[in-house]
C-alpha cells in the first residue's frame, strides 16, 4: 500500500513540540507519518513515541515507514479519545508533548475508495475508523429532511443546506443514494446555476465536508479531548493541534483560552474565592498560519491554523 500525506507546518510543529531525545511524545493522528519521524529523529536514542490513528490503513503505513526507529515507537489503532487507556496499556502517566493534526489525509482522499472526495465515484462511507458502524450512506439514507440541513448548516456552514437536504429525501424516495457522484448529481441540481458558477469551492465541497465530520463525530471528539489533554501532559509539556476550518479551530481555542485563565471571581470581590490557577501558558498568542512559501509549494495547507501551548 502506497500512502501520500504532505505534513502541513513541519517546521512549527518541530518549534513548538520543542522534543527532547530521552523523552515521551504522543502523536494522535499519524497519518502518513510525516510528523512523527521529525519526532523520531529528535527524541532518539532513547525517547518514546507513542502512535495513535484510527484508520488502519495509517497504522499500517506507520509499521512500515518507522521501522527504522521501531524500538523508539509504540504505535495503537484507536481514537484519540482512548488516549487515556492507550498510557495505562504502556503503566505511562503522562507524557511531555502532544500533536494533533486534524481531519483527513490526502490518502482519504486520493485512494481510500470511502467516497471522501466528491471528485471520484465511490461507495458513500466517509469512515475514517471502518469498525464503527453508521457510514455516510446511512446518514443521506435514513436521515430526515430537518436533520440534514442541521448537519450541512452546522458542520459545513453551508448556506444551501435546506434545499440540498430536501432534494436529497426527493431523490433517495426514487433510488438508494450509494456513491459519492450520485450525491454530488442532487447537490448540483439543487443549488441554482447562476450561484454555482459564482463559487469559488465546487458546490459539493460543504456537504462532503459536513458528512465527514457527522460519520467521524469530528468536532465532539475533538472537544472532549481538549477538556482534558492537560491531565496528560508533564508540567512544561506541550500540546500543538495543526486545524483546517474554523469549527475546529473555535473549539481548540475556548479550550486553551480557559485553561489559560485564572481566577474567575468577578472583580468586586475583595479576595479570590475561585480558587482557579491557569493551567497552561500560550506559546503563541495568536493563530500561526503557513508560510507563504509553504502554501506556494503545497497549496492544500493555506487553511491551515497551529496553536501550542504548555503546561504550567
Ligand atoms: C491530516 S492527517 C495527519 C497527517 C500526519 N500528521 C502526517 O504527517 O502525515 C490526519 C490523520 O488523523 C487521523 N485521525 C483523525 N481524527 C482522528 C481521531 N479522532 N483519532 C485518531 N486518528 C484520527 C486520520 O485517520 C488521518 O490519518
Amino acid at each position: 500500500m502506497t500512502y501520500h500525506h504532505i505534513p502541513a507546518m513541519p517546521n512549527e510543529v518541530m518549534f513548538y513540540l520543542n522534543c527532547q531525545p530521552g523523552k515521551i511524545y504522543v502523536d494522535c493522528t499519524l497519518g502518513g507519518c510525516g510528523h512523527a519521524r521529525a519526532i523520531c529523529e529528535k527524541i532518539s536514542p532513547n525517547g518514546l513515541l507513542i502512535g495513535i490513528d484510527q484508520d488502519r490503513d495509517a497504522i499500517t503505513n506507520a509499521e512500515f515507514a518507522l521501522q527504522p526507529y521501531a524500538t523508539n515507537v509504540r504505535l495503537f489503532h484507536g481514537n484519540f479519545s482512548r488516549l487515556s487507556h492507550f498510557l495505562s496499556e504502556l503503566n505511562i502517566a503522562a507524557v511531555d508533548g502532544i500533536l494533533l493534526d486534524l481531519g483527513l489525509s490526502l490518502h482519504h482522499l486520493e485512494n481510500s475508495g470511502r467516497g471522501f472526495s466528491f471528485q471520484k465515484d465511490e461507495p458513500l462511507d466517509m469512515r475514517m475508523d471502518v469498525r464503527i458502524p453508521k457510514t455516510a450512506r446511512d446518514i443521506v439514507n435514513h436521515l430526515t429532511a430537518g436533520e440534514l440541513k442541521e448537519i450541512f448548516k452546522n458542520y459545513g456552514e453551508e448556506r444551501w443546506a435546506k434545499p440540498i437536504a430536501r432534494a436529497i429525501v426527493k431523490a433517495r424516495n426514487q433510488t438508494e443514494i450509494k456513491t459519492s457522484k450520485q450525491l454530488v448529481q442532487i447537490i448540483n441540481k439543487a443549488i441554482p446555476r447562476h450561484v454555482a458558477a459564482d463559487q469559488r469551492i465546487h458546490p459539493a465541497t460543504r456537504v462532503f465536508m459536513a458528512l465527514r465530520i457527522a460519520v467521524n463525530e469530528e468536532l465532539e471528539i475533538l472537544d472532549g479531548f481538549m477538556a482534558r489533554f492537560a491531565d496528560y501532559l508533564n508540567p512544561n509539556g506541550r500540546l500543538c493541534v495543526l486545524s483546517f476550518h474554523s469549527l475546529e479551530d473555535r473549539i481548540v481555542k475556548r479550550h486553551l483560552k480557559t485553561l489559560e485563565k485564572g481566577c474567575i471571581c468577578p472583580p468586586r470581590m475583595p479576595i479570590c474565592t475561585c480558587g482557579k490557577k491557569p493551567v497552561i501558558r500560550l506559546l503563541a498568542k495568536r493563530v500561526v498560519r503557513p508560510s507563504a512559501e509553504e502554501i506556494t509549494a503545497n497549496p492544500m495547507v493555506r487553511s491551515t491554523r497551529l496553536r501550542a501551548a504548555e503546561k504550567i
